[in-house]
């Protein structure tokens, strides 16, 4: 395996292990080159099968369970916390919400922190302990700097997180004081939080913001977990929250491989939902445009996706193009509303997970999706996360019924 430049038309190809954090010829965004001259992919599934018997930490991690796709490292330097094994839930309610009869939740929130970035971290940090770093940085709406804590934690390297100052939910800012890392606020948004940070390049700093190949090369699993539990039965549409794009980019590369190397013969249409007040994707795809143009002040109620700057977009838009899917946006009161109704189903989420149930009743709605699809959404994020939107929402209730 190689690192490659994501643009096809420079494709600069580097070493795996190389430090740059974008393509040296073109500044493009980089990603791991998962090249097999074969693969015999029904003898790995039933391997990846066997392996849920194993008490291999590798084999229990359901990220490394998928280890044939990622890079190769020697068993004692993974950091692991037995991330992935998620379940895959059933919406009665959230389905009639909805308008659709098939629905089912993959809830990335049963990770050890509460959310997916762990399926990436576990992958970035081993990369990070592999090149000798000793200290780890990112900046993050308050989820990735929980998995980074935790992550760097548990190699002994020392975490360091650029907060946008007053954002982040102090259920995820909890995580990283519990876990240790070094806290630096910056006043703005997360767009500025990560531009500060990619300033300090010379700083001796390992990056693991999801312009981090590794990190997605981790993500990418939650699509290899997710057709093993269905029997490598493709759903017809796969829903996803989208912020800085970094995972519907991740599910956009596994379908691909997925797709080449004959497990799958089909693929889900993707569908990346994003927030209305903090939306430049939408935007460009609703204006069919060839550019991403910033939304400068993000506004909207699920902070984790409050971003207006998209790094990966590029990777993201080849995997909505790739499977026939598309993008739309939600207000804040249409996440609000559907986020109630998860609960409802015993199922509970944070603000940004639920865009996806809102954005399958908006496309219900206008007859975009057919009632009878099988539709796969993704919960990024436990309903612990945000605390203080529950009780808030409840507090406006109450007022309202008296
Ligand atoms: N859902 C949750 C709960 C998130 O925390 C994020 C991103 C997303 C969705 C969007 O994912 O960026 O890959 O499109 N949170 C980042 C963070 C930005 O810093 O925790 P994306």
């Amino acid at each position: 395996m190689q690192l490659r430049c994501f643009d096809p038309d420079c494709a600069a190809k580097l070493d795996l292990h190389s430090p740059a954090l974008a393509c040296p010829k073109c500044d493009g965004l980089l990603e791991v080159d998962v090249e097999f001259p074969s693969v015999d992919a029904s003898a790995l599934k039933t391997l990846w099968s066997e392996r849920r018997m194993s008490r291999d930490p590798r084999d229990i991690s359901g990220v490394w369970r998928y280890r044939e796709f990622l890079p190769a490292y020697p068993a004692n330097e993974i950091v692991t916390i037995g991330e992935g094994n998620t379940p895959l839930v059933r919406g009665h309610r959230t389905a009639s919400f909805a308008g659709v009869a098939n629905l089912q939740f993959k809830h990335l929130g049963w990770n050890p922190t509460g959310c997916f970035k762990d399926l990436g971290m576990t992958v970035g940090m081993t990369e990070a302990v592999h090149t000798g770093a000793k200290v780890v940085a990112c900046a993050s709406t308050g989820n990735t700097a929980a998995s980074l804590a935790a992550y760097a934690a548990r190699a002994g390297l020392v975490g360091r997180v650029y907060l946008p100052a007053g954002q982040v939910s102090l259920n995820k800012l909890a995580q990283a004081l519990d876990f240790g890392a070094e806290i630096v606020e910056i006043e703005g948004s997360f767009d500025d939080a990560l531009n500060t940070l990619l300033e300090k390049t010379n700083e001796g700093i390992y990056f693991l913001n999801s312009i981090n190949p590794f990190r997605i090369e981790g993500q990418k699993t939650t699509m290899f977990e997710l057709l093993d539990q269905l029997d490598w039965k493709v759903p017809d549409y796969l829903v996803v929250p989208g912020g800085n794009l970094g995972n519907s980019a991740a599910f956009g590369k596994a379908f691909d491989e997925l797709l080449r190397y004959g497990f799958i013969d089909k693929l889900p249409r993707m569908i990346v939902v994003q927030a209305a007040g903090a939306n430049p994707f939408a935007q460009l795809w609703r204006d069919g445009a060839d550019e991403l143009s910033p939304v400068t002040e993000p506004e909207t109620v699920a902070t984790a996706i409050r971003i207006g700057n998209p790094r990966s977009w590029k990777k993201s838009l080849r995997g909505v193009r790739h499977t026939g899917g598309q993008v739309l946006d939600v207000t804040d009161e249409e996440i609000a509303a559907a986020k109630a109704v998860i609960g409802r189903d015993g199922i509970g989420c944070e603000p940004a997970s639920a865009a996806t149930l809102a954005g399958i009743r908006k496309l219900r709605v206008s007859n975009q999706i057919p009632e009878g699809a099988s539709i796969v959404a993704i919960l990024t994020g436990h309903a612990l996360k945000d605390t203080n939107f529950i009780i808030k929402s409840q507090q406006r209730e109450l007022a309202h019924a008296h």
